[in-house]
C-alpha cells in the first residue's frame, strides 16, 4: 500500500519550463549514450562494488544500457522508463514496464520485492520525488540500497526548477534530503572527476563529472 510521502519542495520548485506530457518527448526512442566513458566506467565499478549477484535489481528511469557489470549475473533485473523500444532493446532486462512517474508514483511491484533500485540521470527530471523516493522504501527491503547517478547535464526544459536552479553540490544535498525525509538511511554522498580514457586523459582530459547518492534502506522504519 502507498505510504504518504513527506513533502520537501514547495510547489514552484517542481515547475518546468516544456509542460507537456514527458510521454512525448520519449516517444522517438534514443539509442545514444547520455553519459561519457568515463562517467559510465565509474558508474559500473560502484556497481560492481556495492551490488551482490543474488541481487533482484530494479533500473528505474532506464533505457537501452543498465550500466551493470557484463560479467555479474544478478537474480533479476527490472526495467523501467517512458519508451518501450529503449526498453525492449536493453539486454540486461528481464522484464520491464512504461510509465510516467510525474503522472503517476505508484510502481507496480509488491512490498519489499527488491534489493538495489538504480537511476541514472533520471531523477533530475521527477518532479514529485517525494512519492518517488517513499514508493522506493516500500518496495526495497530491509538492508537493500538506492543509487541515485547523474552528472553535470540535462534537458534543461524537461527539469523542475528545484534542478534548473542548481549546481552539483545543490544536487546531491537536494537528492539526500528528499530520501532522508522519506525515511532512508544517511546517504552517503559521492562527487568525484574523471578522466576521459587514451590519449585525451593522458593529456589530463576529463570527462563528465561523477556524482552520486547512495542511502541503506533501514532494517525497520516507522
Ligand atoms: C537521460 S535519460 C537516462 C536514461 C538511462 N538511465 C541512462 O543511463 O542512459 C532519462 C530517462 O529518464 C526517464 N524519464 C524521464 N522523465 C520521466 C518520467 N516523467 N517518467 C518516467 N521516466 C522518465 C526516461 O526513461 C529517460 O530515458
Amino acid at each position: 500500500m502507498a505510504v504518504e510521502p513527506v513533502l520537501v519542495l514547495r510547489e514552484a520548485e517542481r515547475f518546468k519550463l516544456d509542460a507537456s506530457d514527458d510521454s512525448l518527448f520519449y516517444a522517438e526512442p534514443r539509442f545514444v549514450q547520455h553519459l561519457d566513458g568515463a562517467f559510465r566506467a565509474r558508474l559500473t565499478a560502484l556497481y560492481r562494488e556495492r551490488i551482490p549477484p543474488c541481487a533482484v535489481v530494479l533500473d528505474l528511469m532506464s533505457s537501452w544500457v543498465s550500466h551493470l557489470p557484463e560479467e555479474v549475473t544478478y537474480q533479476a533485473v527490472i526495467g523501467h522508463g517512458l519508451n518501450g523500444e529503449e526498453l525492449a532493446a536493453n539486454p540486461r532486462l528481464d522484464r520491464h514496464w512504461v510509465q510516467n512517474l510525474n503522472s503517476d508514483q505508484q510502481l507496480p511491484l509488491d512490498d519489499a520485492s527488491v534489493d538495489a533500485v538504480l537511476i541514472v540521470a533520471g531523477w533530475q527530471y521527477l518532479q514529485r520525488p517525494e512519492a518517488i523516493a517513499a514508493e522506493l522504501l516500500r518496495v526495497v527491503r530491509p538492508r537493500g540500497q538506492v543509487i541515485v547517478a547523474f552528472s553535470n547535464r540535462m534537458f534543461f526544459q524537461k527539469a523542475p526548477q528545484v534542478w534548473t536552479d542548481g549546481g552539483d553540490r545543490d544536487h546531491l544535498a537536494y537528492v539526500a534530503k528528499v530520501l532522508l525525509a522519506q525515511g532512508w538511511g544517511q546517504p552517503e554522498l559521492i562527487a568525484e572527476p574523471t578522466r576521459l580514457a587514451g590519449p585525451m586523459g593522458w593529456l589530463g582530459g576529463q570527462g563528465n563529472p561523477f556524482l552520486a547518492v547512495v542511502a541503506p534502506r533501514p532494517p525497520f522504519h516507522l
